[in-house]
């Protein structure tokens, strides 16, 4: 396993300087009160007010651990934790790898604050994108008992995998192929940092704004491919080439905007921030229940604060890009002539650090 080496704010001991966070809801039901509790010190010690890489950790890792669930067969327990509570086990499959980072101090924060790791990975990452401009209010869903058992590999699809194997392995979860591409709304908050390990790229994000839940990463993955990022190692497994420098393409999300099966969901997420946050909050609640009964969990999601709004309401093509590099695949609809494009000539999206995050000034 690589070691993780995009610095955890809690693990790097950054000073509890957080910026303002806007004023966080009040529980009402009583029984919200400790979560209420459990928000402010997420946003406080481990996200440190701001949405970064922790924040991209546990939207990571929500996935990586509901999706281990089968309506078919025995595949484990969904999202109940158990890549946390089994880490020994989940932690060795290659899908997994880089999760070890955010297992790494979540496990202990869980233990300290005394609840599920079940709940401290779908509590988190509600709690984590409500600090997301443009992401939308997740819901609060607490009370999932610990995981029984490890779920097996596999569970988690890979970038290399065939669409056939990764639509099978969602179907066999739940979820449909447009479902699909609606989850993948997170990857507007993503880098990588495992599919080329090369210094360069660790880091290196999937769209121009990294920071932001918005519609930059559909659009992009859209645009005509030039090269691998430099710095990098060049064509790894699961790794296709990108559009513009210091961006870096999942193979399999390049896939899925040219497939016909996806390819007119992933157009409309790259056309409508809204509708791409909305569906990503009502696919997100479906799958942070995976395995629970939502009548046997308590609903706190009156304690979940409301993200800030998008910056972008629109996406744009970034500079050095243009109308004429969509390649697009969605046969019942042109893509648009009327986004607005940046002026100028392409330059280098730096990766995902703080120093380089424009909605966390204190860092600077
Ligand atoms: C076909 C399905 C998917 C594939 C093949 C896939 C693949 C990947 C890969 C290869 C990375 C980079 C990991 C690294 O090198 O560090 C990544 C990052 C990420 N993925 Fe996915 N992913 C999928 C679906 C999802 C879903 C459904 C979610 C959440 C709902 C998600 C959330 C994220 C996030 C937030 C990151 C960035 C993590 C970070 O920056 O630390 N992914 N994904």
């Amino acid at each position: 396993m690589f070691a993780a080496p995009l610095i955890s704010l809690a693990l790097a001991g950054i000073a509890a300087a957080s910026p303002a966070v806007p004023p966080q809801p009040k529980a009402r039901n009583p029984q919200c009160n400790f979560w209420a509790n459990v928000r402010d010190r997420f946003i406080n010690e481990i996200f440190l007010g701001v949405c970064a890489q922790d924040v991209h950790s546990l939207v990571r890792i929500s996935f990586h651990d509901a999706i281990g669930f089968s309506l078919h067969s025995d595949k484990g327990g969904g999202a109940d934790g158990s890549m946390i509570k089994f880490q020994d086990v989940e932690l060795t499959y290659p899908a997994n790898e880089g999760i070890d980072f955010i297992v790494s101090f979540l496990q202990p924060f869980a233990d300290d604050v005394g609840i599920s790791y079940g709940d401290a990975i779908m509590f988190g990452t509600a709690v984590g994108m409500s600090l997301c401009p443009g992401a939308p209010r997740l819901p609060g869903f607490v009370g999932r008992p610990d995981a029984t058992r490890p779920a097996p590999d596999k569970t988690v699809p890979e970038p290399q995998d065939s669409l056939a194997t990764i639509f099978a392995r969602m179907a066999d979860a739940g979820f449909t192929p447009t479902e699909l591409v609606h989850l993948l709304a997170s990857h507007s908050m993503a880098s990588q940092a495992g599919i080329d390990p090369s210094p360069d790229l660790l880091g290196a994000p999937f769209d121009s704004t990294p920071f932001d839940f918005d519609s930059q990463v559909f659009l992009e993955v859209m645009l005509k491919a030039t090269s691998f990022p430099a710095g990098g190692s060049g064509a790894n497994v699961g790794e296709a080439m990108s559009p513009l420098p210091g961006e870096f393409r999942v193979l399999s999300d390049s896939r899925f905007a040219r497939d016909n099966r996806t390819a007119c969901a992933w157009q409309a997420n790259a056309l409508s921030q809204s509708s791409m946050a909305s569906n990503f909050a009502t696919t997100f609640k479906k799958m942070s229940l995976l395995g629970q009964t939502q009548s046997k969990l308590l609903d706190c999601s009156e304690v979940i604060g409301t993200p800030p709004p998008a910056k972008n309401k629109q996406a744009f093509f970034p500079a050095g890009t243009n109308h004429g590099l969509i390649e697009q695949a969605c046969a019942t609809q042109a893509f648009p002539t009327t986004l607005s494009t940046v002026a100028g000539r392409a330059t280098p999206i730096p990766v995902v650090q703080l120093q380089n995050c424009p909605t966390c000034p204190t860092f600077k």
